[in-house]
């Protein structure tokens, strides 16, 4: 099973992971727990430039590197992992594509749309949403680190990723699991476990 993990700056992604993490090392099910950008050595090269403030990016270029990206981590992690029989659990993936890179810098969906198509990138099975107002997002995001070039970016911008996000989930509703992300961050865990339980069995909580 390939899961991704989006949502807002701050909205619990990383605390989520880590959570299924422990769970899915508990019950002995082999999985991998993967971001994006940035889980290969080309993409930890990329990461950097793609999140340094001091960086110059255009739009398509912030694309093609975030594709290109994600083509590595599709080729050297993904698909090995599930062909082993792993669980994948990326933070982050192409949905984020079309909020940050669509949404936000104002790239057509036609471009990512071909993009998607042409280079045959797989889709996740499953896609858990943290919804959250990015007004208590970039609240938490800025109280923790320095902002990246990403989370620099004015409310307006974050108000256009959220309202991508939850576009992608009502047009994918298969896929989607959206979460209130305003919410404990067991709780939270608990309610992913058991939506995604119902997928595979292996995941169910013992009581
Ligand atoms: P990261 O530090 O991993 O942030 P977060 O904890 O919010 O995931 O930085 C990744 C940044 O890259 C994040 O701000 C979102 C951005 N991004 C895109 O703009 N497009 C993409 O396709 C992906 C995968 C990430």
């Amino acid at each position: 099973m390939f899961i991704s993990i989006e949502g807002i700056e701050g909205c619990g992604k990383s605390t989520l992971v880590n959570g299924l993490s422990e769970h899915l090392q508990n019950k002995k099910i082999g999985h991998v727990i993967t971001k994006e950008p940035g889980s290969t050595s080309i993409g930890k090269i990329l990461r950097k430039i793609l999140l340094d403030k001091k960086q110059q990016i255009s739009p398509l270029t912030e694309l093609l590197l975030m594709f290109s990206d994600r083509l590595d981590h599709l080729e050297k992690v993904i698909k090995p992992s599930l062909k082993e029989g792993k669980i994948v659990i990326t933070d982050r993936y192409i949905d984020s594509t079309y909020a940050y890179q669509g949404a936000g810098r104002g790239i057509s969906k036609d471009i990512i749309n071909n993009l998607v198509t042409q280079t045959e990138i797989l889709l996740p099975d499953k896609t858990i949403l943290l919804d959250l107002d990015p007004e208590i997002g970039l609240k938490r995001a800025s109280s923790r680190n320095e902002l990246d070039r990403f989370e620099s970016e004015n409310l307006e911008f974050h108000k256009r990723l959220r309202k991508s996000f939850l576009k992608a989930a009502e047009i994918n509703p298969k896929r989607f699991l959206v979460i209130n992300a305003d919410d404990e961050p067991k709780k939270i865990l608990q309610s992913v476990i058991n939506k995604l339980s119902t997928y595979d069995e292996r995941l169910k909580e013992s009581y």
